[in-house]
């Protein structure tokens, strides 16, 4: 379909951007932080607040909003011909222990001001169109991340998940009914015709080369670990070096060894030890067990596939030179996704009609478009953090960017309605 068609199918319909910046800073404050950053994880009481606050919000455009049994928010809004599968978008409201207001958030609010658009001008769309409020993408407090867009997609069974505990041994199914958000309809029998969700970009790509849009081709391969290191607690006085058993020791030259793993394969190969338990954490007993945790990404599976060869390799050596014993367990292995070259299309056409500077790009964040990319046709729309900032309470973006973002959305999601 030609792009004039297509925009002209869409006219010159835009976002209320003053409305979609208010209901990013009025969500902000569900579990706000003195630094101005969001401590919402998954399942707790603040994302039961904002989840409230998006029923109601959502109702009172019209929509319908109906949960599935892993907390997933659908709000649905009719088209003329309802039983075709709905055009979806989508994004999070969990957010890091010390997160931004923008992770996640920018997707769906932003695709509530898409909403707002099509009910304020009235316009109907062939297709009924859905905005998806996804259960624990982040991963911090149930590993792993994208869980419940994961069980959408058939990658994890909805049993795994639900039994899926924290660190403090509470069961995601637990929290889950605790919130009052576990819903009826069986996760993953909802279909949907594509898929697009609206994301700041978490790096300093767009940034550094002055571009509002970036048009996501993909998102690159990741995987994470679980280890435990065991030693043996012991006095930190009365024992002699060379009898002692630390397992903390050894866990920093493991955890030594996996930057210097990442920074010797790809050019764009990352790793990251991101938590990290040190038992019984007292300052007069050498450590006789620690727990941390491994993530390993490259656009290129292969790399991805080394780095973890690498690390077990070197992770044994190192625990059988101590004489301790060495668990390692990969508890998350999502490979490298290309998303649907129509999608991107419809991205690239409708930041070109908007005139926004764009340019494609490879998430090195994790979305849950990397699971709905298994399920339905999908894209993803990226748009500047201020230096790449994310996963900080310092997270910012630009007014005037993220509603560019939103343009974005509703036009692929008009030219999606009109293509499929
Ligand atoms: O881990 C990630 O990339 C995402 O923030 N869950
Ligand atoms: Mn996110
Ligand atoms: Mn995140």
């Amino acid at each position: 379909m030609s792009t004039q068609d297509a925009s002209g199918a869409v006219g010159n319909v835009t976002v209320n951007g003053t409305k979609l910046w208010d209901d990013i800073l009025e969500t902000a404050r569900f579990g706000g932080t003195p630094k101005g950053g969001i401590r919402r994880l998954a399942l707790t009481e603040e994302d039961r607040q904002v989840r409230d606050w998006f029923v109601r919000a959502c109702e009172a455009l019209g929509c319908t909003v109906s949960h599935d049994s892993m907390g997933n928010q659908f709000a649905r809004r009719p088209g003329r011909e309802n039983t075709l599968p709905p055009i979806t978008m989508g994004s999070h409201l969990d957010t890091q222990p010390t997160g931004g207001k923008f992770d996640g958030i920018v997707g769906v609010l932003g695709g509530l001001a898409v909403l707002r658009t099509l009910h304020e001008t009235g316009r109907e769309t062939r297709h009924p169109i859905e905005l998806i409020n996804w259960t624990n993408e982040e991963g911090s407090r149930f590993a792993p991340a994208m869980l419940s867009s994961g069980v959408f997609a058939g990658v994890f069974t909805e049993q795994e998940a639900l039994d899926t505990k924290d660190r403090e041994g509470v069961r995601f199914g637990d929290a889950l009914e605790g919130i009052g958000y576990r819903g009826a309809e069986s996760c993953g029998a909802h279909p949907v015709a594509a898929y697009f969700e609206l994301h700041i970009e978490q790096g300093p790509i767009l940034e550094v080369e002055h571009k509002t849009i970036g048009i996501v081709t993909g998102v690159q391969g990741m995987r994470w670990y679980e280890v435990t290191l065991r030693g043996q607690d012991a006095h930190a006085g009365s024992t002699p070096m060379r009898l002692r058993a630390d397992a903390l020791v050894t866990a920093a030259r493991m955890i030594d060894a996996v930057q210097t793993i990442a920074l010797a394969h790809g050019p764009d190969s990352v790793g990251t030890v991101g938590l990290i338990e040190n038992r019984p954490n007292s300052r007069n007993v050498i450590p006789g067990e620690v727990f941390f945790t491994v993530d390993f990404r490259d656009p290129d599976d292969r790399i991805v596939q080394k780095m973890e060869e690498a690390f077990y390799a070197q992770a044994s050596d190192l625990a059988e030179k101590a004489g301790l014993t060495l668990e390692i367990e990969r508890v998350w292995d999502t490979p490298a996704v290309q998303f649907d070259p129509e999608c991107i299309a419809s991205v690239a056409r409708a930041a070109e009609t908007l005139g926004y500077p764009a340019q494609q790009i490879v998430s090195g964040a994790g979305h849950d478009a990397t699971y709905m990319a298994q399920v339905a046709p999908t894209a993803m729309i990226f748009v500047p953090c201020a230096g790449g900032l994310s996963h900080n309470e310092e997270e910012s973006a630009e007014p005037d960017d993220v509603t560019a973002g939103a343009n974005v959305l509703l036009r692929a999601v008009l030219e999606a309605d009109s293509r499929l």
